[in-house]
């Protein structure tokens, strides 16, 4: 058992850092989003359950992990508000960042919906390999068919 024992700290220590990346990366988002994911009706939509909702869907991660990297040109409907505003793709961060700030959206900013299971860098970087042609409109229409 002390192998097991030695690799505690090694665990704790990964995790730390990462959650400290995602709270880093996060302060981009939040000059939009804002600092508690609330948003601003009308004009930035709220990072919460639509999140966690979508998260827990194969479609779902890819597109969540694809808007970070495209970006998002709407209309987009999430919980109840029609955004109609545009997104820039977040550039400079690679998987393992982009994995990061949405774990640290699934964690510590959407309080709503399903449990989250957290992305992986090796997932993120499967998607921006394979983005499938998805621009920032067509990520749109794909909310539309997933929480319509
Ligand atoms: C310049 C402002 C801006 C920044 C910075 C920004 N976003 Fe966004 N984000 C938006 C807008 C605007 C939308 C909705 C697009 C629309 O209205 O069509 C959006 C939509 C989203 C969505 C889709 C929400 C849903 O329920 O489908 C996610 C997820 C998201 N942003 C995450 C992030 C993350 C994570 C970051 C930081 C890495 C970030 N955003 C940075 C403006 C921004």
């Amino acid at each position: 058992m002390k192998w097991a024992l030695a690799l505690i700290p090694a665990i704790l220590i990964t995790t730390g850092a990462q959650a400290q990346d995602g709270a880093a990366v996060f302060e981009r988002c939040a000059a939009c989003h804002t600092a508690t994911g609330a948003g601003v009706p009308g004009a930035f939509p709220p990072l919460n359950r639509d999140v966690r909702t979508l998260a827990a869907r194969p479609e779902g991660r890819r597109y969540l992990a694809l808007v970070v990297m495209v970006g998002l040109i709407g209309p987009l409907q999430v919980e109840g508000q029609t955004f109609r505003n545009v997104m820039p793709a977040q550039s400079g961060l690679d998987a393992a960042a982009v994995a990061a700030v949405l774990n640290h959206v699934g964690t510590r900013i959407s309080h709503d919906g399903p449990p989250f299971r957290a992305f992986s860098a090796a997932e993120v970087a499967g998607y921006a390999a394979d983005p499938g042609k998805m621009g920032p409109a067509d990520l749109a229409a794909l909310h539309a068919r997933l929480a319509p």
